[in-house]
């Protein structure tokens, strides 16, 4: 369902310059997009301030993002100047409200202050959408209607398995039940005593393991839905723990690699049988666990097998960015779909 505040204008507007801000949860980020230019792109992570706390304190959050906020505005403008921008956006959710609330008031005041369309953009809308971002060696160029497909999007807050039939058009097959995907690597990074954020640390221990070592269950696959859910195998890591020993090297290497094996072993086989359910001959792959690189190889060669395209962006456009952002409104926009400035921020904004 769409926020109230959407309305629809006639398809084909031109989208022109967009500047879009992302500020949902500890990445603070401006870019700014035209066309297919990326003319400004500025994320800081806001890891470091969380660290200690082993994840995001939402007040740490918002004060970061006020602070930040405008040196990052400053370095995209003085790129493109604001009286050149032709629409701003911003993430209106899901995230954390108040680190929402900062990224979307600066965005209404820049397209006020312009006289200029203010867009609220649904944050899984710029993950799903960010494989199809315009490739720089031109390889998609003349791609402008993002095609029917199958988008999985894992990430630190969701899991879930969308059926895209077009921009706007969202059906939802399947989602956890419980952890997100990039939650489960976060938990168990902390449960084995790796930092934070757990998922490039598992996979950095992982390259050296052995990952049909330990035998952790793969929940679910008999479901015969498309749900998802990590948290038994969260549960079952830490009943390993007392009978292995991690101060050995291969232990700690073989756990990490048996972990993310059986990560990637269920997002393969739900996205199999969601491509299977739809008739749909490709899958799409975003989200942070998106950076994983076993992940991508594995869907990538699975795909192929199963002669199904498969897409993903790069890593610098998997984790949280508001190039993302920029180009899901620039999609937006084309479609002639809008929102008002009056419209509110939404903690849980569902993206169906
Ligand atoms: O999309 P994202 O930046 O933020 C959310 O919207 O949640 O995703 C962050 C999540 C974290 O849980 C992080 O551990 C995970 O993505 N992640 C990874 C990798 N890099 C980031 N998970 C597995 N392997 C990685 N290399
Ligand atoms: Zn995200």
């Amino acid at each position: 369902m769409r926020p109230k505040s959407e309305t629809e204008n006639s398809a084909g507007v031109k989208a022109g310059i967009i500047l879009a801000i992302e500020t949902s949860c500890d990445e603070t980020a401006v870019a700014i997009l035209d066309g297919d230019e990326l003319r400004a792109h500025e994320v800081f992570s806001q890891v470091e301030s969380h660290r200690d706390y082993g994840g995001v304190v939402p007040e740490v959050a918002s004060r970061n993002h006020l602070a930040i906020l405008p040196a990052l505005l400053e370095r995209a403008t003085a790129r493109v100047p604001v009286s050149e921008i032709d629409t701003f956006a911003a993430t209106g959710g899901p995230g954390l409200a108040s680190s929402l609330l900062v990224g979307n008031s600066v965005a209404k005041g820049l397209a006020l202050g312009a006289g200029k369309p203010f867009l609220a953009i649904n944050h899984l809308e710029g993950h799903l959408l960010s494989a199809f971002f315009p490739d720089p060696s031109g390889a998609n160029e003349n791609e402008r209607a993002i095609p029917a497909h199958v988008g999985l999007i894992a990430s630190g807050g969701h899991t879930l398995l969308v059926n895209v039939r077009a921009t706007g058009d969202y059906e939802i097959l399947g989602r956890t039940r419980d952890d997100a995907a990039g939650e489960a690597f976060d938990k168990v990074a902390k449960l084995i005593g790796l930092g934070y954020p757990g998922g490039p640390e598992i996979e950095r221990m992982a390259a050296e393991g052995d990952g049909a070592r330990f035998d952790l269950p793969r929940s679910m696959l008999d479901s015969r839905d498309l749900n998802f859910s990590f948290s038994g195998l969260k549960t079952a890591v830490r009943y390993l723990l007392p009978k292995i020993d991690l101060n050995d090297r291969q232990t700690l290497h073989d756990l990490c690699a048996s972990f993310q094996q059986a990560v990637i072993d269920v997002l393969r086989e739900k996205s199999l049988a969601a491509l299977r359910s739809t008739g749909r001959q490709l899958l799409a792959l975003s989200g942070g666990v998106a950076c994983n690189e076993a992940l991508r190889k594995n869907l990538a060669v699975t795909c192929a097998q199963q002669r199904v395209d498969f897409r993903v962006a790069p890593p610098w456009l998997t984790t949280d960015n508001a190039a993302m952002i920029a180009f899901a409104a620039q999609r937006r926009r084309e479609n002639g779909l809008s929102s008002s400035l009056a419209s509110e921020i939404d903690p849980n904004l569902a993206l169906a």
